[in-house]
């Protein structure tokens, strides 16, 4: 999983007590399964398995990861590159390669971030990598309340929301059912974000691979994240509260704003879309 150095990464699974208690372990979790994809070792056996299943109908299922990260990468280098210091990483994950705080620090070293995710073992393992750092942390909350998310103390600690912020919702609210109003969702954050500000969302997509992706659907169904896969016209709704888009708009994510043209591939490979919307 390319670590950051010094952390090591195998740590965990030689020690069972670093397991947060209330970790369900019969069940796979997206953000484990997502982490076996990317090559990562903050998995279990239920996780692996479940992993393996979706790879057997649908292989892309790791170039679509390796996409995403790729895509959230060059989002908060756009964001460093025009001023935002300050990062709320949403559905953030396991640590992996390339976590939003060792991107932006690089630039600019204080810069901000805060992740967040109901996962507990994501949020364990990003507390243990983040635990001598003044500037990034990690709180264990559900984006679906967003009260919760922008109020805690540790938010309100590290963000200021008068100021530019990147909001990042990447590969999250596909795990996010119609009846909890993901567009809703969205809205609350872009409330609390000032003029300046960015979201870069990026969402799964059945629109290329209709058959595999209901097996992978249903898949999903076993694990502890349900998944909820939509269309373009749908994700772009989603970004309706920001009036602009930043140029090219709502592509595959390889589409946006690529480093080389090389890196593009199959865009469709991808299984899903990325946009980076601003608050002018
Ligand atoms: C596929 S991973 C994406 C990780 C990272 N954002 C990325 O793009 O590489 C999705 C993450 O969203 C988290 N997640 C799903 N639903 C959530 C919710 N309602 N609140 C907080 N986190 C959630 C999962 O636990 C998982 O870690």
């Amino acid at each position: 999983m390319g670590m950051a150095e010094g952390h090591d990464p195998t740590q965990w699974s030689h020690n069972a007590d670093w397991r947060p208690s209330e970790v369900d372990t019969e069940r796979a979790s997206a953000a484990r399964m997502y982490d076996y994809y990317l090559g990562g070792s903050y998995n279990f056996e239920v996780d692996r398995t479940t992993a393996e299943a979706v790879l057997s109908v649908l292989p892309e299922a790791r170039t679509f990861a390796r996409h995403n990260r790729s895509f959230l990468r060059r989002a908060v280098h756009y964001g460093i590159g025009h001023g935002v210091r300050q990062f709320l990483d949403l559905g953030s994950g396991l640590p992996t390669a390339g976590n939003v705080h060792e991107i932006a620090h690089r630039a600019v070293p204080d810069a901000r971030v805060v992740y967040v995710d109901n996962e507990p073992v994501a949020v364990a393992h990003s507390l243990d990598l983040l635990r001598d750092n003044p500037y990034a942390t990690c709180i264990q909350e559900d984006i679906t309340r967003p009260n919760s998310v922008l109020h805690h103390p540790e938010t309100t600690r590290l963000l200021d929301f008068s100021q530019p912020i990147m909001v990042l919702m990447c590969a999250v609210l596909h795990f996010i059912p119609d009846e909890r109003r993901p567009a809703d969702v969205v809205r609350a954050y872009s409330d609390a974000m000032a003029s300046g500000s960015y979201l870069a969302l990026s969402h799964a997509t059945a629109t290329d691979y209709p058959d595999q992706l209901a097996d992978v659907i249903a898949i999903y169904r076993q694990t502890q994240n349900t998944a909820h896969l939509r269309t373009r016209s749908e994700i772009t709704t989603m970004l309706a509260p920001f009036e602009h888009l930043v140029f090219p708009g709502v592509v595959y994510t390889p589409q946006w704003r690529p480093e080389h043209w090389a890196d593009v591939g199959d865009p469709a490979e991808s299984l899903a879309f990325a946009a980076l919307a601003y608050l002018p």
